[in-house]
């Protein structure tokens, strides 16, 4: 993506075009998101936060809410305790409102990318305030966090598998565990905007995808009887029982029902492009400085791609050999862009993945989850991603 490069707001790679800057930011956090260890840490945390919040649901035999504020909630929960590692001492309240700056974070964003210069310089007169000051990325709170465990770690506290912990001590000493060839360690203010970025990044998305995923398989019951079958299979009958990352892996089916979500109903349906050269694409001649907007969610969504692509279908994802239609592996090069491509591919991906297939055992092992009226309706907005702000649905234990 490209845009804004403005002191007064973050840009440490989704809205990055410098690029010698972008390369390091997108180093150390790859590093990291990619990291097994990372992927262990976060299964832990996952888990525990989502036994501490299912206990609202267990005391009562039907729980009827709104799913995509419960998990926007949720989410943020998530979000706050892998990246930043320790709560912010907030009640839930505070973790609706981390959720609602993220987003506002994203729409800012995009907002002044696609403005005329001069009505984004009149937003950050007069609107940026606003945002600063509800955002705790924005407003000083990340800042002092983020001085206070450098301090800690400086004096013996060991670092945690958590994202703050791991941008600093990544190449804090050439014998540490974390490092780069060549790169100084990361100073405050690059890791405040990488952990805003991630935070905004991570919430809007996952947060989206589950919703759709909820609702696709309330409209498919034969997709959610084959997911529990493949829970027994894999996981047993106890249902509280520990989730391993093998586990995860071997959930082959749930793999696929995420994958088709993310195709049916992606998230970040579309990204920006800015040529920096020439181009000859088709008959037209396009000059540097052009943008393009390209439409992810068209391309994984067009007949000449896919086979009834309006239809929910996990079994595109499984091979032939294993009952499924292996549609994906003759899809066009690609075909198939739900984290983006190229330099700029999502860094988040594998993490999400993982984080969306536990959040799925999680749920569908132990509950009951149905829209709460039989024509319920998903209802989500465009703003820098999808964002969904009413699903309605009925959860009781199975
Ligand atoms: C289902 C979940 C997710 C989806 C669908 C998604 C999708 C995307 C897309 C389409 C892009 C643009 C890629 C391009 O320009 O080609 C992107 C970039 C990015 N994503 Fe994700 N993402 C998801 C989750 C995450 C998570 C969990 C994180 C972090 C923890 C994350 C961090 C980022 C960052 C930092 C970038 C900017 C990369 C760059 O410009 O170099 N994303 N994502």
């Amino acid at each position: 993506m490209a845009g804004s490069n403005d002191d007064k707001v973050f840009a440490s790679m989704v809205f990055n075009n410098d690029f010698p800057k972008w390369k390091r930011n997108r180093k150390f956090v790859t590093k990291i998101l990619m990291s097994k260890k990372y992927h262990l840490g976060f299964i832990n945390s996952v888990q525990k936060i989502f036994k501490e919040s299912e206990k609202q649901w267990d005391d009562s035999d039907v729980t009827t809410l709104d799913f995509s504020k419960w998990v926007a909630w949720y989410k943020a929960e998530i979000t706050i305790s892998t990246v930043i590692g320790q709560p912010l001492l907030y009640d839930s309240e505070s973790y609706d409102s981390i959720a609602k700056a993220a987003a506002d974070y994203l729409a800012m964003f995009a907002f002044l990318v696609f403005l005329p210069k001069f009505i984004g310089t009149l937003f950050m007169l007069f609107g940026y305030d606003t945002v600063k000051k509800r955002s705790v990325f924005l407003n000083g709170t990340m800042r002092s966090i983020i001085k206070k465990r450098r301090d800690e770690i400086k004096n013996g506290s060991p670092a945690n598998f958590n994202l703050l912990d791991l941008l600093i001590v990544t190449n804090s000493s050439q014998d540490s565990e974390e490092y780069i060839e060549g790169e100084e360690p990361m100073d405050d203010q690059e890791i405040e905007s990488n952990l805003a970025e991630s935070t905004a990044a991570s919430i809007e998305t996952i947060s989206t995808s589950l919703c759709f995923l909820v609702y696709n398989v309330a409209k498919n019951p034969s997709v959610l009887e084959k997911m529990r079958a493949e829970i027994l299979k894999v996981l047993g009958s106890d249902t509280n029982s520990t989730i391993t990352y093998e586990d995860i892996e071997s959930c082959r089916y749930i793999d696929a029902v995420v994958k088709e979500t993310l195709r049916h109903s992606n998230p970040a349906p579309y990204n920006l492009r800015v040529l920096d050269d020439y181009e000859k694409v088709g008959n037209h001649n396009w000059t540097p400085g052009t943008w393009f907007w390209p439409d992810h969610h068209k391309v994984m969504n067009h007949t000449d791609y896919w086979k009834e692509p309006s239809k929910f279908d996990p079994d595109r994802f499984i091979s032939e050999e294993l009952g499924g239609t292996g549609e994906i592996n003759k899809v066009c090069k690609n075909g198939y862009i739900p984290f983006g491509g190229g330099l700029r591919l999502c860094p988040g991906r594998n993490i999400a993945l993982i984080e969306l297939k536990l959040l799925v055992i999680l749920l569908y092992r132990k509950y009951d989850v149905d829209l709460a009226s039989k024509n319920g309706q998903i209802k989500y907005s465009y703003r820098s991603t999808n964002q969904v702000h009413e699903l309605m649905v009925k959860i009781s234990q199975k």
